[in-house]
């Protein structure tokens, strides 16, 4: 067993994260200052792994309480979550982003080495690879972001890149998600973003849930199947598990690890559309709307490389995704 912090632990990814380490017999700290999430979400989470969840209330910048909080809680390894993730709105507040997200992690990164902790997972994302050059995506593939978030996620690889060259010690991850959906069978826990969702599938469920009249499908003359988007949607549960993966692998090699987290299968917008009223029995009302700015027509990972490695694979369905994204937003 180690004792595992989790910044960002509050949130979607993180909370999920936080079931399957306890669940594997880790002990998990929360650190997380609740700019978007909320208490209650840790003590809904308390409830689905059984005992409480020892919460720091924190901004990773600051270094000394983050420091302080790996020594008392002897921290053996860290999962660092915490960062804003909206694209559109990293464009308008691209200060606010570098501040975040790129400061952010240099401050963890300062505590880690003052607290003498040098095990980190790091939450990357497919957006680092911009337009694919060619599908599957795999780890080689050119990295050119399209967007201040995108930045900030090959910012902060780069920065553990040359921490792993100055100290080979280190034990570094960078998992580079793909499309994170679902929930938590149990329903406790899921993805509840504030206002209107950005992405498809909470947005998808707001409308089968009545709350939201309709979706617009954004665009539907892409080079794909049915002209619409097709993304590589993976379950959160799988998601949370490649991240134990990951720090098992670590156990046994130090350096810098980049692994793609995703299922290997693409999905189109329509094809969610349909599984998701499967799944809840209700309508999903679309209209067409033109392609949003930015928007690709394809993108799905290779996993070859995660399943070699890391020996974790995706193993949860389309319909698992769905139902279990269902059950949350009832319970919402
Ligand atoms: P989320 O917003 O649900 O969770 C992030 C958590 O970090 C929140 O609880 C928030 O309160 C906290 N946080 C933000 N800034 C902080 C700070 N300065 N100090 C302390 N806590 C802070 O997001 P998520 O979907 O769980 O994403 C987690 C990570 O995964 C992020 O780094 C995100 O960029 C990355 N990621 C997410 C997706 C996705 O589609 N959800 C895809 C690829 C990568
Ligand atoms: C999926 C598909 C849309 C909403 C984003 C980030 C990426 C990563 C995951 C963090 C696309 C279509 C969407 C809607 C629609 N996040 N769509 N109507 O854009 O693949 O990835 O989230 O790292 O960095 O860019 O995900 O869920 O927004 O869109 O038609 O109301 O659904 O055009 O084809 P995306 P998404």
């Amino acid at each position: 067993m180690s004792n595992v912090l989790l910044t960002g632990g509050a949130g979607y990814i993180g909370s999920h994260t936080a079931v399957a380490l306890a669940a594997a017999g880790h002990r998990v700290v929360v650190y997380d200052n609740f700019s978007n999430s909320e208490p209650a979400a840790v003590q809904r989470l308390a409830q689905v792994v059984g005992a409480p969840v020892v919460t720091i209330e924190g901004d990773v910048r600051d270094t000394a309480l983050l420091q302080r909080t790996l020594l008392e809680q002897k921290i053996d390894a860290v999962i660092h979550f915490a960062g804003l993730k909206a694209v559109g709105e990293s464009v308008l507040k691209p200060i606010d982003y570098y501040a975040n997200n790129v400061q952010g992690a240099i401050s963890l990164l300062q505590a880690m080495q003052g607290a003498g902790c040098k095990t980190l997972v790091f939450s990357s994302s497919a957006t680092v690879y911009g337009d694919p050059h060619y599908l599957p995506i795999d780890e080689a593939h050119p990295t050119r972001a399209t967007s201040p978030y995108g930045r900030c996620k090959l910012h902060i690889e780069e920065i553990l890149a040359d921490v792993s060259v100055a100290d080979p010690s280190w034990r570094l991850a960078a998992l580079r998600y793909f499309n994170p959906v679902g929930a938590h069978p149990s329903g406790l826990i899921g993805e509840n973003p504030n206002g209107i969702p950005n992405n498809l599938m909470p947005f998808v469920a707001q409308v089968a849930v009545g709350k939201l009249p309709q979706l617009n499908v954004f665009g539907n003359d892409y080079d794909t199947p049915d002209g619409t988007g097709v993304r590589d949607y993976i379950h959160v549960m799988d998601l949370a598990e490649g991240h134990l993966a990951a720090l098992k692998f670590l156990m046994q090699h130090p350096g810098l690890h980049t692994f793609n987290l995703g299922t290997g299968r693409g999905y189109s917008v329509l094809e969610m559309i349909k599984a998701f009223e499967a799944a809840s029995g209700k309508p999903v009302p679309y209209t067409v709307a033109p392609r949003r700015a930015g928007d690709i027509a394809s993108c799905y990972a290779s996993v070859e490389f995660s399943a070699q490695t890391l020996n974790w694979r995706a193993t949860r369905s389309l319909k698992d995704m769905c139902e279990s994204s269902w059950k949350f937003q009832q319970n919402i």
